[in-house]
């Protein structure tokens, strides 16, 4: 920014005055690079974490002359561009002196079914074997392809059942983009009937007639809390509009990979059923907040959408995609919705509740993908489809993502009253030499389970007499030759890494807890009352189910501790 003369930015009068203005100055220079970057785009400050991908993008990291010209261009302190940068992991701001990263980068998955299957051992692997000024190897938390452990990302490219070897191959072949699945594409899912009653439904349906069919099937939200999916819309229009819709396809969960499963398999399905939420909320647009672990989803998102705009489906711009940038915690509904924003993602106090302040301050209607996917089956094929399947008592379906010590790791549709045995069945029996020891039912938040308890249904509401819950239904599996406590420990790690930072009980209870877990005895009474701290205090559910990992070893492995 050119100064004039010697005359000092802020005199006026008499006295010195200041020779620049406060802060650090743009260079013309970055300002063109970020406006050629930013294009004709809106500068909405919701789409700062678009505009920070960009940039990251195109450069591989975010320099201070680029953050400080994209706050200029958006009219933002640089103060508020830094904390967005700074909070998200697939971001790498610098500083001035800061030394700029290698070009590629390895993002090594280290959360518990890549550690069950060596990535340890990889991580250390790698290190030893590339070069750290052209290749830098980062730990990284679960990426949803738990069933193909150990895994990494290279640049874009993940590679499954990861070894060194695969890695040098494909760095030496330049193999750093995402393959894309074979997927049902818009014409063969119309072929199919696709849409047909999302046209029926808004040429003359009763949105009641079919939160009432939701109602009837007993679906329930399949992000992890369990709600009433019906329920939510009512109390969603319950509220004056503009309303909005939100899409949680964040998939934080470690162990979870179901609905990537279904987006890279059939994603108008889910379309439509997401459609069909927001004709019955009235929603003005429908955010898709999708991971960024997810490049070929999001690339059959974007393709496809573009197709239902130009069937005339939906209006340009009434679906609006947006990236994730590496934050577990952006999967918390109100947290997703700070980020859908383009802010941290730091969780919100309730109330009030998303469905009467949510996006923009709107009421929104939060959906988890796969939720929506029932929504479009249950209209197109009656309630039935889930409330006609029982098992054990219980009623529905349920995708569970096995991983762990399985023969065959997958996602398996099965009736939501199967217990660990018909999962362990259902995934092919045990890995060759491999005997049931214990479980993780639903992520991390749920803890683990011992083999012993092998007759409860892993559904809503049967595990909490048990000190745990189903969550995402992301179960993975131990063998005799795991220890507990080692998955207990990665599984704090975990959210010592992932906590938002935001409440003490949370930040410092992780932290400390993943201390004392390490020490050869646990110290119990200590873990019990730091584990009772960060349930009664902290904001959101990260930090209150935490503790389960803890207080599960202690009352079922009370041996290896
Ligand atoms: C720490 C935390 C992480 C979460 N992560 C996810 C997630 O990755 N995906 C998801 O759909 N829901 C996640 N949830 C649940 C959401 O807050 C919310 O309940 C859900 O998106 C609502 O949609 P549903 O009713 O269709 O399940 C998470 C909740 C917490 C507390
Ligand atoms: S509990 Fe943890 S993740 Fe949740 S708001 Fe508090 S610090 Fe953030
Ligand atoms: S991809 Fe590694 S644990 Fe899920």
């Amino acid at each position: 920014m050119a100064l004039d003369d010697n005359k000092g930015v802020w005199k006026s009068g008499r006295g010195k005055g200041r020779k620049t203005p406060k802060g650090r100055q743009y260079e013309d220079s970055a300002l063109a690079e970020v406006r050629a970057l930013l294009g004709d785009r809106p500068r909405r400050r919701d789409l700062l974490i678009e505009f920070l991908h960009l940039i990251q993008d195109a450069y591989g990291h975010q320099s201070a002359a680029h953050l400080r010209a994209l706050a200029e261009e958006m009219k933002l302190s640089m103060a508020e561009v830094w904390e967005v940068a700074t909070f998200y992991a697939h971001f790498d701001p610098l500083r001035e002196d800061d030394p700029v990263p290698p070009a590629l980068t390895i993002r090594v998955c280290d959360s518990l079914s890549c550690e069950l299957a060596g990535s340890e051992a990889l991580i250390s692997a790698l290190e030893d074997g590339v070069d750290p000024s052209q290749v830098r190897v980062l730990r990284a938390p679960c990426m949803g392809r738990c069933d193909t452990a150990p895994t990494l990302e290279l640049g874009h490219n993940h590679i499954d059942n990861a070894t060194p070897e695969l890695v040098h191959t494909a760095i030496a072949a330049g193999d750093t983009h995402h393959k894309m699945p074979d997927y049902e594409g818009f014409e063969a899912y119309c072929a199919g009937g696709g849409y047909a009653e999302l046209a029926r439904l808004r040429a003359d349906g009763d949105w009641e007639q079919v939160q009432d069919q939701v109602l009837a099937s007993g679906l329930r939200g399949l992000g992890g809390a369990g709600f009433p999916s019906g329920k939510k819309w009512g109390f969603v229009r319950a509220n004056p509009g503009p309303r909005y819709l939100a899409v949680n396809g964040d998939e934080g969960e470690p162990g979870t990979f179901k609905d990537r499963y279904y987006l890279e398999r059939t994603p108008h399905l889910f379309l439509e059923g997401m459609l069909i939420a927001a004709w019955a909320v009235e929603a003005e647009t429908c955010f898709i907040y999708m991971r960024d672990e997810y490049p070929a989803v999001l690339e059959i998102l974007a393709t496809e959408i573009a197709a239902l705009e130009a069937a005339g489906i939906v209006e340009p711009g009434y679906i609006d995609l947006r990236r994730g940038a590496g934050a577990y915690i952006c999967g918390e509904e109100s947290a997703m919705i700070e980020s859908i924003e383009g802010k941290r993602g730091l969780p919100r106090h309730r109330p009030p509740f998303v469905a009467q302040v949510g996006v923009f301050g709107r009421p929104t209607l939060v959906h988890n993908v796969e939720t929506l996917k029932w929504v479009a089956r249950i209209v197109r094929e009656g309630p039935e489809i889930l409330s006609s399947v029982t098992h054990n008592g219980r009623t529905g379906l349920r995708s569970y993502s096995v991983s762990g010590r399985v023969a065959v790791p997958g996602v398996y549709l099965l009736p939501a009253g199967s217990t660990i045995v018909d999962i362990i069945d259902a995934a092919g029996g045990m890995a060759e030499g491999h005997a049931f020891k214990a479980y993780q039912p639903g992520g991390p938040s749920s803890g683990v389970l011992p083999a012993s308890l092998n007759d409860v249904p892993l559904d809503f509401d049967t595990l909490q007499p048990h000190g745990t819950f189903i969550g995402s239904a992301a179960v993975v599996v131990l063998s005799d030759q795991d220890r507990v406590r080692d998955a207990a420990l990665n599984m704090l790690r975990f959210f010592e890494a992932e906590s938002c930072g935001q409440c003490t009980p949370c930040r410092v209870g992780c932290e400390k807890a993943v201390k004392l877990m390490q020490a050869e005895t646990w110290d119990q009474g200590l873990l019990e009352d730091l584990s009772q701290a960060m349930v009664d205090a902290s904001i959101c559910g990260l930090g209150q189910a935490a503790p389960n990992p803890i207080r599960l070893t202690m009352k079922h492995f009370a041996d290896e501790i």
